[in-house]
């Protein structure tokens, strides 16, 4: 028997006396608060243990306006309805538009829709300060550090200073920014997750990559420091190196230019930010006591950062 099952055969004669057997006015509200717990407690019983041990964590995903950390934000709640979020980019009017969305696909979700620039150190600052303290801050459970962005093709010599800053400033100094203040909440309870989105590019660098590269293995290696410094804690510190992924990185690496982005995937079938949200989730919804420290992730057709089949 099912524990659906179960709960139904229970509940069937309870209600059966209180609907049949008395009039309207004498219904007994206790037992059908009975009967609500009882399905609000099955339903859990039924939904995945992943959706259990996500039930009403606190997740802050950084860049979830678009691409990977948008469909991030999207997989949480489909996997865990009641998950409860704080979505920061420096696009709020599309933050807003993912929170209605995210509305739809549930009642139960709550959303903290905030605006952040990772490369700004002061408005990092000032986000955590603002952070309502015991509805949010100190409840925070799970930090996906998935802002980032690449800018150019230039070679070292030609990379203007302006490429060179943005690009440390929001994939090295952000991230580092936003996990130390997050590593601080997830010591006072010894408990926490931080996923971080690399790169394939961290691993093997590529012409006219010098940059973004060298930002994506500062993020590799700032992820394995951080996860034995945690040893002696139940923290868990992952990061994802995601191969190509469709999304509007590569528009942005183009200044706007969407032929040349497009160019990136011809032949190709890349992957989709859900692709790398479903493995985001994945790692933050395994028992506590299991990290997945490490993962990389290409679509079918990649080798490695410059190693494709192209039809
Ligand atoms: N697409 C790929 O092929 C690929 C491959 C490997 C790794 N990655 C990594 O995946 C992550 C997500 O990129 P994506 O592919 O999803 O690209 P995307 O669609 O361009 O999304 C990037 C996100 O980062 C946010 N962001 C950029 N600068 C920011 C800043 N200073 N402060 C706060 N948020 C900022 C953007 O939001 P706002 O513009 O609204 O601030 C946007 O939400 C990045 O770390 C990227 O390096 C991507």
């Amino acid at each position: 028997m099912t524990p659906f099952t179960a709960v139904l055969r229970f509940a069937s004669p309870v209600l059966k006396a209180s609907v049949s057997k008395q009039p309207f006015s004498h219904f007994k509200p206790r037992n059908y608060k009975t009967i609500t717990t009882l399905f609000t407690a099955t339903r859990k019983m039924s939904s995945s243990a992943v959706a259990q041990r996500l039930s009403r964590k606190t997740v802050l995903i950084t860049g979830a306006s678009s691409g990977i950390g948008r469909s991030t934000a999207v997989e949480f709640v489909k996997t865990a309805p009641d998950i409860r979020l704080i979505l920061t980019a420096r696009r709020q009017d599309q933050l807003e538009l993912l929170k209605a969305e995210l509305r739809l696909l549930s009642a139960d979700v709550d959303i903290l829709v905030e605006q952040l620039d990772v490369s700004d150190p002061q408005d990092v600052k000032r986000f955590w300060d603002a952070l309502p303290k015991e509805q949010w801050k100190d409840k925070l459970d799970i930090l996906v550090n998935n802002a980032g962005l690449v800018k150019g093709v230039e070679h070292v010599g030609d990379i203007t200073e302006e490429d060179i800053h943005i690009m440390y400033a929001t994939n090295v100094t952000g991230l580092i920014n936003m996990t130390q203040a997050a590593v601080a909440i997830f010591k006072a309870k010894n408990s926490g997750t931080i996923v971080n989105i690399g790169s394939i590019a961290g691993r093997e660098p590529y012409p006219g990559g010098s940059i973004y590269c060298s930002t994506k293995a500062a993020v590799r290696a700032f992820t394995e420091s951080l996860r034995k410094e945690l040893i002696n804690t139940r923290i868990r510190v992952s990061v994802v190196d995601p191969g190509q992924v469709e999304t509007e990185f590569s528009l942005v690496r183009f200044r706007g230019d969407q032929a040349k982005a497009d160019s990136v995937y011809a032949g190709v079938e890349p992957l989709t930010g859900d692709d790398i949200a479903e493995i985001v989730v994945f790692i933050a919804g395994r028992r506590d006591n299991v990290v997945i420290a490490d993962a990389l992730v290409f679509p079918s057709h990649q080798g490695g950062t410059s190693h494709m089949y192209r039809k």
